[in-house]
């Protein structure tokens, strides 16, 4: 079987391996993976920036879909053809998170999908639905699984609300589509007016160009009537400010995301008058995978997959990841 390794930190690192069929364990699962999707965080990991002291070799990327290939000794509740995806945290079935249900993640601390066979504990897979294929399954993870509950944080939406989604990468057309699915309003903003018009199309209510407009806080602010329910904030530090000044009374930021930075010197005024709620997250649970699988299954949801890539090709579709040109998830044929 064919895996890519990564044996050193660096994108040009990543080599294709032959290796033979692993066997599962007490409690785990061999997959016969068939997609995976990238995640920036993938991209973070390769070039040693997200977890420095990362034992190496890793097989990357947390997110995939395959059919199981074999059981392990005790393993009930699947067998041997099903059709499942990886969770993100190997540790964090259900309920609020807790320090030792994220320190295990698919693709960092442990092995992850970028291989043809790979071995996961039962309890880190979620069955996938015949209806929904396996590029699909691949994107719901980490991409998917953050935008629903991101919009769960902030006590569910639906008619009457609007939800402020930044830029068009995998969580934030995730959480457009979630969010429309609900029956709430959706402002987009992009740096691009072509990804805006695509933005449009998926069902989104308002655009910002948010380089044009660099107050679109304000302007969301008005676009909603009195202000945003939800802002889903993948960018972070950078447009936080906006992001404050877009929301309505009682509002709530997800906050889970970098892209425009870590740290930032920032006016907390609008948050205290608005009553506002700035909540951080990271991912979710197995728990909140089946639910979301359920759901994206049973309203006919299809993720927005920019391109699919072959396994061989997957440092480059890393690498590109940075330049922010895909819309939506980048999917690697395995
Ligand atoms: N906390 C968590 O659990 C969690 C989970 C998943 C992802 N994340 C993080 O969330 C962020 C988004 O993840 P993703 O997978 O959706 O990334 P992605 O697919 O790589 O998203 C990239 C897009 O984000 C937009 N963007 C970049 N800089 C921006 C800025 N300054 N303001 C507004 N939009 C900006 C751009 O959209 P346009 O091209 O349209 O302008 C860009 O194309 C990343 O930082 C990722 O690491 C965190």
């Amino acid at each position: 079987m064919k895996i890519v390794e990564l044996p050193r930190f660096g994108i040009a690192n990543l080599t294709v391996q032959e290796r033979d069929v692993p066997k599962p364990g007490p409690g785990e699962v061999l997959v016969c993976l068939k997609a995976a999707s990238l995640n920036y965080r993938d991209l973070l990991i390769v070039q040693g920036f997200y977890k420095p002291d990362l034992p190496l070799p890793l097989i990357p990327l947390s997110d995939g879909a395959g059919e199981v290939a074999a059981l392990g000794e005790g393993v009930t509740g699947l067998k041997v053809g099903q059709r499942v995806a990886t969770v993100f945290f190997q540790s964090w079935q259900e309920g609020p998170p807790s320090l030792p249900g994220i320190t295990r993640s698919t693709g960092c601390e442990a092995p992850g999908a970028l291989t043809q066979y790979g071995i996961f504990p039962a309890t880190a897979l979620v069955p996938v639905p015949d209806t929904m294929d396996f590029a699909a399954a691949a994107t719901l993870p980490c991409a998917g699984v953050t935008a629903w509950r991101a919009l769960q944080l902030a006590g569910g939406v639906g008619p009457g609300d609007t939800v402020l989604v930044l830029g068009t990468g995998g969580v934030a057309l995730f959480a457009l589509q979630i969010a429309k699915a609900f029956g709430a309003s959706v402002i987009a903003t992009s740096s691009s007016d072509e990804k805006l018009a695509r933005a449009k199309a998926l069902g989104a209510d308002h655009t910002i160009n948010y380089k044009a407009t660099p107050e679109w806080g304000k302007a969301a602010f008005g676009m909603a009537g009195l202000g945003v329910k939800l802002v889903v904030e993948t960018a972070g530090a950078g447009t936080l400010a906006q992001s404050i000044g877009a929301l309505g009374w009682n509002g709530h930021i997800s906050l889970l995301g970098s892209l425009s930075g870590f740290s930032t010197e920032l006016n907390v005024l609008g948050l205290v008058g608005k009553n506002a709620h700035l909540h951080g997250l990271t991912v979710g649970s197995r728990a909140d995978q089946v639910a979301l699988t359920q759901f994206v299954a049973g309203r006919g949801l299809k993720p927005v997959i920019d391109r699919r890539v072959p396994m061989v090709e997957v440092g480059a579709a890393l690498g590109s990841l940075a330049e922010g040109k895909h819309f939506g998830k980048v999917v690697i044929d395995i």
